[in-house]
Formats: C-alpha cells, structure tokens, sequence
C-alpha cells in the first residue's frame, strides 16, 4: 500500500520524543500523503505548532474551540482519515483513548475516528511497565488499534529500558503495513537478494554490482501482505525489512545450502539474488603477493550450483518459483530461455548497466514473462512499486 493521497491524522502528544513526529510527517509528505496533525496542549510545549503547519501545510488543530471557525472541524478530519497514528502516546492519552475520555482536540477526534489506528507508546520505562498503562495499552489492542512496541535503549530521562519511540521511518513503515491488504497471509515466501561473493585468497573476492534494493523491497512488499518472509542475502548495506526474517550469506554454495534448507515449506520462491556463475578454483589461504616480473595474472575458475536450476528441478506443483533475468542485451530472447532452462513460473527481465535500472539503482523497469507465454511491463518506477506490481501479477498468477 502506497500512500500517496491517503489523509494520514498525526497525532502528537507530549512527550520528548515528540520532535521525531516532525520527521515522521516529513515521510508521510513525502510520500504524497495529506497530512493533518492534532497536537495536545503538552506537547505544544515540546515543538512549535508553527513547525507541523509549514510541513504538513495544513492547520494543526490543538483547542477544539479556538483553532478553526468550524466546530466540527475534529468530526471532519476524523471522517476524512484513512489512517490515523498518535506518535508519540504518552500514558496520559492512551489512558484516555481506552477509557473514552474526550478532553482535548485529540481524544476526542480519535473516538470519532472508523480508519486504523496505530498508537506509538513512549515514555520512561517504569511508567511504560506500569500496570494500568499495560491494561490501558491492552484494552487498545483488544479493540483492533495497532499497538506499535516502543524501541529498548537508552532514553532521555537517564533510564535503561523499552519506552524509545522507534525511528520514524520505521512507524512510516508501519502505518503502511497497517493499510496494505493482506492477501498473502501465512503463506511462506522465500526471498534470495544480494550479490556471492567468491574468495579469490582472504582479502580479495568474485563479486557483482548488486546492491539488494530489489530483493529488499520484494520482502518488505510480501511481508506487508501478511507473508512469513525469509530473506537469504549477500552481503549488502540495506536495513532488514520489518518483519522479515534475514539469514546473512556470502557464497554461492551457502545461499544454496540455506535455501534448499527452507524450500518444502515455501509457498512462494523469489530468486532476486546476483548468483556469481562461477567461482576460483581453490581460494589461497595466504594474501596472493604482487610479482614484479609478472605482468599478467589469471584465476582458474569453476561452475558455482545454479540454485535456481536446482529449486526448477525440485519444486512441487503447488510452490510457485520466479526467476530475475539481468542482461545487458537480447533480454526477451535470453529471459525466455532461463524461463525454459530453469522451470520458472515468471521470469522477471531487467536490463543492468543502465543508471536508472538493474543494479544500484532506486527504479527499475522489468519486463514479466508468465509460463503460459503472455507476459506485463511494468514501466520506470521505483523498486518499493516494482516489487507490489510483481506481487499483484504472481498472486494473480496463482489463482489462476
Ligand atoms: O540488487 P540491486 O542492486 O537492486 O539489483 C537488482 C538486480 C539487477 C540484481 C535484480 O533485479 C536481478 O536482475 N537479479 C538477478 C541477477 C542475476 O543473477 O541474473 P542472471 O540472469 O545471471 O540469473 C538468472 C537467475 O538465476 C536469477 O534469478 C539468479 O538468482 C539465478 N541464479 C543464477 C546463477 C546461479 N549460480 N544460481 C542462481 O540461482
């Protein structure tokens, strides 16, 4: 689920973390999202309402009465919403929200509120393990609101313990999960993304360009859809997606063993990995030393597992396995034959060595091909879309 146009309600309560909201809506605009922030008298004294106006270019609501000319501007935005997330909740407005209480702006726009809400507790450790804000926070996630577990660390009042309200792209991450339909719910996806690396002696090695972007997103997409998401990847710089389950490999041979490991309970397999075809034969244990009377210098190399092949060959009728074909050429042609070579299902070509798609790259533009000879094109975008695009297609395909 995307938000652009969605109406997000922000709520912010007094908390120090409340300077991280500013963050938050910053996302949320980001995203093309309408943004209408409700702040408590509290946490007025934490950040500046002038600041939630300019990025959200919208009025913050904070008094019921003096705000807005309309008195039922809080029934209005409640209506409007589709989403509505209070970050940070401190006790004192979970209390309220669990036990009906409507005395300020925000509590009593949140009873009117029908869409999802996500509350954000934070606040001291002690106070977040108290017991009636423990009930109060159950009562909540009882009633069907989401319930966002704050981060453990360090926090402002000194104290060691769970009560840090967790980074704003991560409650972004959420609010996103929170709309999407879950239409992969339990099903077991298994992901490969990344590059192998294949060691030519301890400190050099056979690798590729690829950064996981692509992998990444599809779990993080798949995840959303209610799927157990395992994630065997290369080394890469990427944060783990939120819910997914990441196994850390570098060699062909290791991301074929974990994922041979986990193939009889996938549902749905998903091979985004750049696979090194080959890897050198016997890797030296010692540093190879430059020789000076050497110009030249080559590596014996031998064929790496094609994993793909292996899972093609494995696969039951039931498992649904797709397939990335990165070329720099022919990319019909050579799709199609993997397609046939490795018994996929969708082979999803994408051309590399291009700055806006393939490897490195923040967009792509693929190419499906289906079993059944029809293929869809899915035009320049972002990966984060790319990879709901290829979700829509293989539910569809499965289904069929
Ligand atoms: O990671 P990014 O920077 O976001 O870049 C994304 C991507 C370009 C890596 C991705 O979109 C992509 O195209 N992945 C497949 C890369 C690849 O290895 O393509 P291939 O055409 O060489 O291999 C075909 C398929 O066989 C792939 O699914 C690959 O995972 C698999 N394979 C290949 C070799 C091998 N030994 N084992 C395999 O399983």
């Amino acid at each position: 689920m995307h938000l652009q146009n969605k109406n997000i309600l922000l709520g912010v309560t007094g908390g120090i973390a409340a300077y991280k909201a500013v963050e938050l809506l910053r996302f949320f605009k980001k995203t093309g999202a309408n943004v209408n922030v409700i702040m408590t008298g509290s946490a007025l004294k934490f950040v500046g309402k002038t600041t939630f106006e300019v990025l959200s270019e919208n009025p913050v609501l904070s008094d019921l009465f003096s705000d807005t000319k309309s008195s039922v501007k809080h029934i209005d935005l409640a209506a409007r919403a589709d989403a509505a997330v209070i970050a940070p909740a401190t006790a004192n407005t979970i209390a309220k929200l669990a036990n009906g209480i409507a005395d300020d702006a925000l509590s009593t726009t949140l009873l009117a509120v029908t869409c999802p809400v996500m509350i954000c507790p934070s606040m001291n450790t002690y106070m977040y393990q108290n017991i009636r804000v423990q009930e109060n926070i159950d009562i909540l996630e009882k009633d069907g609101f989401f319930i966002l577990d704050p981060d453990s660390g360090v926090l402002a009042c000194k104290t060691t313990g769970a009560g840090r309200l967790p980074e704003p792209w991560f409650i972004f991450d959420r609010v996103e999960a929170m709309l999407t339909k879950k239409d992969l719910r339990n099903k077991k996806i298994l992901i490969s993304a990344g590059p192998t690396l294949e060691a030519i002696d301890p400190v050099r090695f056979v690798s590729n360009h690829s950064s996981g972007k692509m992998g990444y997103a599809i779990a993080g997409a798949a995840e959303k859809r209610g799927g157990c998401v395992t994630l065997v990847s290369g080394p890469v710089g990427l944060k783990t997606p939120a819910g997914v389950e990441r196994i850390d490999v570098e060699t062909c041979e290791e991301m074929a063993s974990q994922m041979l490991a986990r193939l009889e309970s996938a549902d749905i397999i998903i091979k985004v990995a750049a696979v090194a075809d080959y890897k050198p034969v016997n890797p030296k244990t010692h540093k190879i030393k430059k020789k000076d009377s050497t110009k030249d210098f080559s590596i014996l190399m031998t064929e790496n597992t094609d994993i793909l092949k292996l899972i093609g060959k494995k696969k039951t009728k039931d498992q649904f396995l797709v397939g990335f074909a990165a070329e720099t050429d022919d990319l019909e042609k050579n799709a199609l034959l993997k397609m046939k070579k490795k018994n996929l299902d969708i082979i999803a070509a994408n051309l590399v060595g291009t700055s806006d798609s393939g490897f490195k790259a923040d967009t792509n533009k693929v190419k499906l091909f289906f079993k059944d000879g029809s293929f869809f094109d899915i035009p320049l975008m972002d990966k984060s879309k790319v990879a709901d695009t290829l979700m829509d297609q293989i539910i569809k395909k499965r289904a069929e």
